[in-house]
């Protein structure tokens, strides 16, 4: 993972570098580190912590001067977090700097070759070894950087986004991708290169994105020049408008970026269903998959391949195409599927989520199912990215940038397009009623303001949240549609609470979970009024013949499993497969105040990154 920022212009590079890294911090926040050509040598900083860290020290041992630079936002891969493993890495000679986001597979033997060559290393990382291959390729041939950054990629298995800085080419940043994001912001007479636009948007609407296997040479005065790294061809470049502005990625008055995410989901729903959803009309349309029904229609068999809070909407996913569609949905851990060897065949569709669209397990996996042959829609939220590009249709969820590392409005519009695409599906395949199918159609529209009175409950969860935020674990259940959902709102628990939480079918308690039952437990349990309503009734009272402490979430009036709850959490009613939409919204607001109450770090939990993009 990691964030990368590089500037060259005439602006202090210092802070165009340490602004954008704070900006980039969601995708790792282990160390940080910056590299400054002062005019004369290149000026290091680099320090284990966040970028505010990084801050502290510089300005006590820095000269913050020069108008070229580079910094580096670190999720560990190889080396543990400290100063020495930190980026930027220098080579031997000191000329070269290099910052990299990914991971450099076969730099053993690499390092071991550089070794019998006389190299030493300082770090542990495989970043310091591509460095030193590139110095090494540049000295023992004579070459100009940029050759040898090309020849040197040509040798590494792996994945990467890289600056290389040359102290004796102080006007050029050499850049280059192969599974790692890297965008180039043009200014007037400046350059801004980050592993995403959000560190250049307030200077520049202009960017390229770099294609994998591109490399190009950022130098001022000069036009651009993007090869191809394999066969040094020239590429076209293609100056894409962005669409982002500055106040999408600030936190708006909110504490953390993961509250003003939950409060955006009215919002963000209408701008996913906004010119797709026509409920009046009774119409459903969506580019990707208009023009491709009849791959969806006749596919055997779809499936649904994801990470972390993607995949819980993907079976939130199973459940809305297979109730609607009729059409078996398999859902699969990207990571599971692409080293598993999977059946796919010509006429399966996969169906591939990703918030970032840059997960490398589900990169990996588009992959795979496209060398077998299968139809391979993206839904993802980030424009542009590697998954919305790799795969042969999609429809984007239009969540606006995400970025606490907590998924949350994501999760929800990626339901939206599913439950689309489900209704959509149905409709055409005759699976639905046509009241059932235009009842739901209408409740999605109503969806945004019955998410504003969930969002209602937020001092009553705050006070549930004082009760139970040292409990050491934690469990949620749910059924049918909302089986998902306690699964995710379980993992909103641990991973921004630390608190060992876990998501389960509610009738799955009975065969192990159970065991774990006693006063100490608080059970969350989702039971709006619906299909499985008694069966869920059963399972609380089976919570509290062992006096589990239970906090339920129902639906407005409920009054039998408020007779039985320790707390009750009310959400506004709608049809059963939409639930999910209003059921997640207590539980993220819940996970939200624990780990504010716990003091944790509720937008960079530890250990953990946005955007994964290591295997
Ligand atoms: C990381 C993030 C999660 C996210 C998962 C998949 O683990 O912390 O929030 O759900 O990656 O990411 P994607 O961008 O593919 O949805």
């Amino acid at each position: 993972m990691c964030g990368i920022v590089g500037y060259i212009g005439y602006r202090n590079a210092y802070d165009v570098i340490i602004k954008g890294l704070q900006r980039l911090e969601y995708r790792g926040y282990d160390s940080a580190g910056v590299v400054l050509f002062d005019g004369t040598q290149m000026q290091l900083c680099k320090t284990k912590g966040k970028v505010s860290d990084l801050q502290a020290k510089a300005a006590k041992e820095m000269n913050a001067v020069g108008t070229i630079g580079m910094g580096h936002t670190r999720w560990a891969t190889h080396g543990v977090p400290n100063d020495v493993n930190s980026h930027p890495h220098y080579s031997n000679s000191g000329e070269l700097a290099i910052i990299h986001n990914g991971i450099i597979e076969n730099y053993e033997p690499l390092k071991k070759e550089l070794i019998n060559r006389g190299y030493v290393f300082k770090s542990d990382t495989d970043t310091e070894v591509l460095v030193n291959l590139i110095e090494d390729i540049q000295k023992t041939n004579q070459l100009k950087l940029g050759k040898a950054v090309q020849i040197a990629l040509n040798q590494v298995v792996g994945a990467y986004a890289i600056c290389v800085f040359d102290v004796k080419k102080p006007n050029e940043i050499i850049v280059a991708r192969l599974g790692s994001p890297l965008a180039i912001g043009i200014g007037e007479n400046e350059y801004f290169i980050a592993s995403d636009a959000s560190p250049f948007i307030e200077y520049t609407n202009n960017a390229i994105y770099l294609e994998d296997e591109e490399m190009a040479i950022v130098r001022l005065n000069k036009s651009m020049k993007i090869r191809k790294i394999k066969d040094d061809s020239l590429v076209v470049p293609y100056v894409q408008e962005l669409q982002l502005n500055l106040e999408q990625i600030e936190k708006g008055g909110y504490d953390h970026f993961m509250l003003k995410e939950i409060h955006e989901q009215p919002a963000v729903i209408k701008d996913t269903y906004r010119g797709r959803l026509l409920s009046d009309k009774g119409i459903i349309k969506m580019a990707g998959v208009e023009d491709n029904l009849d791959k969806f229609t006749n596919a055997k068999r779809i499936v649904i391949v994801a990470c972390g809070t993607s995949w819980h909407a993907g079976l939130v996913g199973e459940y809305l195409i297979e109730e609607f569609a009729r059409i078996p949905v398999e859902v699969e851990y990207a990571s599971e599927f692409r080293y598993r060897n999977p059946i796919i065949n010509k006429d399966d569709v996969v169906i591939a989520i990703s918030q970032s669209g840059e997960t490398a397990d589900t990169l990996a996996a588009i992959k795979l199912a496209k060398e077998k042959g299968a139809f391979v829609f993206g839904v993802c939220n980030v424009v542009g990215s590697s998954i919305s590009r790799e795969t042969h249709a999609g429809a984007y969820t239009h969540a606006g940038p995400e970025i606490g590392v907590a998924s949350t409005k994501a999760f929800t519009t990626q339901i939206t397009v599913l439950a689309l695409i489900a209704f959509r599906l149905a409709k055409v395949k005759g699976t639905i009623s046509q009241s059932d199918y235009l009842r739901n159609l209408l409740e999605m529209e109503l969806i945004p303001s019955k998410i504003e009175e969930a969002l209602k409950v937020d001092g009553h969860v705050i006070d549930i949240a004082a009760i139970y935020k040292d409990a050491p674990n934690c469990l949620y259940l749910g059924r049918g549609f909302n089986y998902p959902v306690a699964m995710e709102g379980a993992l909103k628990l641990k991973e921004i609470s630390y608190i060992h939480a876990e998501g389960y079918p509610a009738a799955e308690m009975k065969h192990g979970p159970i065991a774990l039952i006693d006063e100490h437990m608080p059970v969350v349990v989702i039971a709006p009024k619906q299909n499985h309503y008694d069966k869920v009734v059963s399972n609380i009272q089976e919570i509290k013949a062992r006096s589990g402490k239970i906090i339920a979430v129902v639906t407005k009036g409920d009054e039998q499993v408020r007779a039985l709850a320790d707390h009750v959490i009310e959400i506004p009613e709608t049809t059963e497969a939409l639930t999910p939409l209003l059921s997640t919204i207590p539980l993220q607001l819940l996970s939200y105040h624990i780990a504010v109450m716990r003091e944790c770090n509720v937008d960079q939990p530890r250990n953990l990154a946005k955007s994964v993009t290591v295997e």
